[in-house]
């Protein structure tokens, strides 16, 4: 059987000659050599193809776009190449492919993509996003475990709502109606009465009918859940899972942030503490002065920047007509095609940055913080903030009262900077059977499905609380994503569920 190198590996082995496979990412050809680019996940490989070698240059010129193939040569370092390697091919054989690859080097449609999602995967952009989604799981768990928390699983298919009935996926069991799991929450409670510290960490579901950059109907949260636990231990573990989670991040992804054009000098500035404020205080700072301020500011920029790309645009417009060959035009279309993009994303963040100010000055105290409010918040500050104590009304039935304002409840919402809003909502549960019911009985909620529930206050309550994060909120603003559907693999949109 033929030993296989990985392209990751192959600078371990240099002067030997070695067998690749892996799938062909680009081509180049120089007359009488051809240079393919090959990928297999853990790198990509220059393997140069001279026309001496007959065999296999004819086989080269061949080979079809994004096909599967192996190559056997000598492994030879070089400075110039990707990873100080390249592979100098007496062999190329092709496994299997086929012409017309979907997906061509020009700009495509986000549609078109996600049409598409099942071969996109392999761009090199959603493979840096998998792999910083990949360490931001690997790292929530180790953070838990390094704790002492117990992982539970916790159902999928459930009875009731925890979350508001509004977002329930209702599925057929045996007759009955039951819910996709909207959240672990109330199940983890018990557990929690049972081991201390726990976490449950799976996939949730809201049918959410807004289509928003934010929104995906199915994603995956990781919940701790504490006994003893109140609203300042909350805050301050969620503080240091962010910052744990950033700099994890920042550290073994330099190349993939770059790849993304991530800036990274925001996320630097993620380290402890974050400003924490009350739901009171968020209001007032959105009715204030210098929020207004701040976001004339920012439109004043935007606008400026706006000009730049109004006239970079026509420059590269006329430009395209005396494009030559196809190549050059292809990237200059591609060129234009971001730029408009850019511009139109400009003119709708001024426009949405107006509205949003007149939305603020007009916002009143009872509502619960919307997309806007959030966005106008975690804009103002460089840091995640942490706003606590939210109107007991516009928050979910479980979370405690506070003892000193009864018309808040001892809740927390981290908002993540940049404008990427809410990552964790999160509470001190109400541990007080009578207030629990007499809560349950102002929603008009049905106590018979919940008694299992009610029971955690009848058997040895305490006070405990904990938190949801939601994963791709999470890695869309690491990665500094525009829309949350690039965050998960396959994602699941209102409106989409193919592939
Ligand atoms: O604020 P939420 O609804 O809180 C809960 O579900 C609590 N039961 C968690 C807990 O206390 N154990 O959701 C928590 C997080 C949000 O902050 C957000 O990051 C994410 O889950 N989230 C969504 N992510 C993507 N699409 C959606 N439709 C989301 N809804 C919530
Ligand atoms: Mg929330």
């Amino acid at each position: 059987m033929t030993a296989y190198t990985s392209i990751g590996r192959l600078a371990e082995r240099a002067g030997e000659t070695v067998c690749l496979r892996g799938w062909l990412f680009g081509r180049r050809s120089g007359g009488r050599v051809i240079f393919l680019l090959v990928r297999d996940g853990t790198g990509v490989c220059q393997c140069v193809v001279e026309a001496a070698s007959a065999s296999a240059f004819a086989a080269a010129v061949k080979l079809p776009h994004e096909c599967s193939l192996r190559v056997r040569g000598e492994v030879r370092l070089d400075d110039r190449a990707a990873g100080g390697v390249e592979v100098a091919a007496e062999t190329v054989e092709l496994i299997q492919g086929q012409e017309e690859y979907p997906i061509s080097r020009k700009a495509h449609g986000i549609d078109f993509l996600l049409n598409h999602r099942h071969l996109w995967l392999r761009s090199p952009r959603q493979c840096a996003i998998l792999k910083i989604r990949h360490t931001l799981i690997r790292e929530i768990r180790r953070f838990f475990d390094d704790r002492g928390f117990t992982l539970i699983d916790t159902p999928i298919l459930t009875p009731g709502a925890a979350e508001g009935a509004g977002s329930l996926f209702p599925v057929e069991y045996f007759g009955e109606e039951v819910y996709l799991a909207q959240t672990g929450q109330l199940y983890l409670e018990s557990a929690a009465m049972a081991l201390g510290k726990v976490y449950c960490f799976g996939p949730t579901f809201r049918a959410e009918k807004s289509k928003t950059r934010r929104h995906l109907t199915e994603f995956w949260m990781v919940e701790p859940e504490i006994a003893f636990a109140e609203l300042p231990d909350l805050m301050a573990l969620a503080e240091e899972m962010i910052c744990l989670l950033v700099s994890a991040v920042l550290e073994r992804h330099a190349q993939d942030l770059v790849l993304l054009e991530r800036d990274t000098a925001p996320l630097r500035k993620i380290v402890p503490p974050f400003p924490r404020l009350t739901y009171t205080q968020a209001v007032d700072l959105l009715h204030s002065r210098e929020m207004k301020e701040k976001v004339e500011g920012d439109i004043e920029r935007a606008r400026a920047s706006l000009q730049e790309n109004m006239l970079k645009l026509s420059a590269l417009e006329a430009e395209l007509p005396q494009a030559g060959k196809k190549w050059k035009q292809d990237k200059l279309a591609g060129e234009i095609q971001y730029v408009r993009e850019t511009v139109r994303e400009q003119e709708a963040f001024i426009e949405q940055s107006r509205e949003r100010l007149k939305g603020a000055a007009d916002f009143r105290w009872g509502s619960d913080l919307g997309g806007d409010e959030e966005t106008l918040l975690c804009r103002y500050f460089d840091k995640p903030v942490i706003v606590t104590e939210y109107p007991r009304e516009a928050k979910a039935f479980y979370m405690k009262r506070s003892p000193t304002d009864p018309r808040t409840v001892l809740n927390l919402d981290v908002l993540a900077p940049e404008g990427y809003g809410e990552i964790i909502g999160g509470s001190q549960r109400e541990d007080d059977l009578d207030e629990l019911m007499r809560r349950m009985k102002d929603e008009k909620m049905d106590p018979a499905p919940y008694e299992w529930y009610l029971d955690l206050r009848r058997y040895g309550s305490v006070p405990h609380g904990g938190y949801g994060l939601g994963i791709e909120r999470t890695l869309a603003w690491i990665c500094g994503l525009k829309h949350i559907r690039e965050a998960i693999p396959f994602p699941r949109l209102m409106g989409r569920i193919y592939p």
